[in-house]
């Protein structure tokens, strides 16, 4: 067939470009499995360790556990160096490229790299934090679970246990979401036969993308920026009339009410010290949800993800400026589950694209 005429779907939009056994997003009905377990019942009945594993292995296991790893040297020495201005995703970006140099993985990722990659990005964020700071790495506990060692690492002290088990929740409902950019990211960069470090490193590189994992912080900026819940209408009718986008709303793939997004408002209700930021994000996505049905009655713009996960990290207490980097962490179960997928497929990705430029033409004289 002729180059024009073969269909063209810009950005992929509705391409199926694999097939996967780790999530299956159901847009439609607003269901989210991963290896067919719903995400609510993993939310209250499982971590973070069991599902990395379940995503890497297939199977549950009921003992998992994960804790942070150390960092070497050079990855220290590396954050050092770096502006305190740095934007968080880009300290973890480098920090695992220099892991990678480091470690030397090598193709084929294994589940060994998988665990490696993913208890090493803790440390390297908690680091960086600390660094910027002004103060000194934290050694990791091996006694600790991956979300709890973070806090630790970060703080210096041992968490509110609730705070931890918030945040583990968190990264349960982070760690997997289908085809996403930066998971698709990880599998072109891994098809090649690259390394694993390579694929997450540029999986990174895509979050990092305001379009892709930067809402919650905007989330929390919105919420203060409406200022008394007596004047939220308002300041959400005003929003939209200028057309401007109301954070922690609407999703490409769910019609429905995001699952992720109602798993982490029952976490957020757990946290007894959050209680009137929560009180303030409920009372205003009552009102958003209504408004936006006003504006868009053809269109169905639900609460997504991002809205409950800033409610979570600001009552684990993380600031804003950590918020996508802690959901990267959070995604490199799926990333590296995802690379362990590919490589059994062992095809590089590599699609056609058709040509639009000029026609063949002497160079000018
Ligand atoms: N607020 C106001 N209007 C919206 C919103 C929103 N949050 N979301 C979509 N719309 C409107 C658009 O303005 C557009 O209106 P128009 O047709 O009059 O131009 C219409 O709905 C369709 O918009 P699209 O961008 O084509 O729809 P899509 O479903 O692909 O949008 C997206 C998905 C980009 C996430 C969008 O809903 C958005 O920008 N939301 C706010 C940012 C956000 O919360 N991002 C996090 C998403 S979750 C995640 O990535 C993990």
């Amino acid at each position: 067939m002729n180059e024009s005429e073969r269909a063209y779907a810009p950005g992929l939009k509705g391409v199926l470009a694999g097939e996967t056994a780790l999530a299956r997003v159901d847009g439609e009905n607003g269901r989210l499995h991963y290896r067919g377990y719903p995400i609510g019942e993993l939310v209250e009945r499982g971590s973070y360790a069991q599902v990395a594993e379940l995503l890497w292995t297939g199977e549950w296991n009921a003992d998992a556990s994960l804790s942070c790893a150390p960092l070497p040297a050079e990855v220290i020495d590396a954050l050092r160096v770096l502006p305190s201005s740095t934007h968080a995703m880009d300290a973890l970006r480098t920090a695992l490229s220099v892991w990678g140099a480091v470690e030397g993985t090598l193709w084929p990722p294994t589940v060994e790299q998988a665990r490696a990659l993913t208890a090493v990005a803790p440390s390297a964020l908690a680091a960086f934090a600390r660094i910027r700071d002004g103060l000194e790495p934290v050694e990791p506990d091996a006694g600790l679970g991956l979300a709890e060692g973070f806090l630790y690492q970060l703080r210096g002290e041992r968490p509110d246990p609730a705070a931890a088990r918030a945040l583990d929740a968190y990264f349960v409902v982070g760690a997997e979401h289908g085809f996403n950019a930066s998971t698709f990211a990880a599998r072109v960069i891994i098809s090649t036969h690259s390394d694993i470090a390579s694929a997450v490193v540029g999986a990174i590189g895509a979050l990092k993308g305001p379009w892709h994992g930067g809402a919650p912080a905007e989330v929390v900026d919105q919420l203060h920026e409406m200022g008394d819940i007596d004047q939220a209408e308002a300041w959400i009718r005003g929003t939209l009339e200028r057309g401007e986008r109301l954070m922690g709303f609407g999703h490409r793939v769910y019609r429905a009410y995001d699952p992720r997004a109602a798993a982490l408002r029952r976490v957020a209700e757990s946290q007894a010290h959050a209680a009137d930021w929560l009180q303030k994000a409920v009372a205003v996505e009552e009102i958003a949800l209504r408004v936006l049905e006003e504006f868009k009655p053809d269109y169905p713009i639900k609460t997504n993800v991002e809205y409950y996960a800033a409610a979570v990290l600001q009552g684990v207490g993380l600031p804003p400026n950590l918020f996508p980097a802690t959901f990267a962490l959070a995604r490199h179960a799926g990333w590296t589950a995802h690379c362990l997928e590919q490589a059994e497929v062992d095809v590089l990705i590599r699609p056609d694209v058709r040509y639009v430029g000029p026609s063949e033409r002497p160079l000018p004289a």
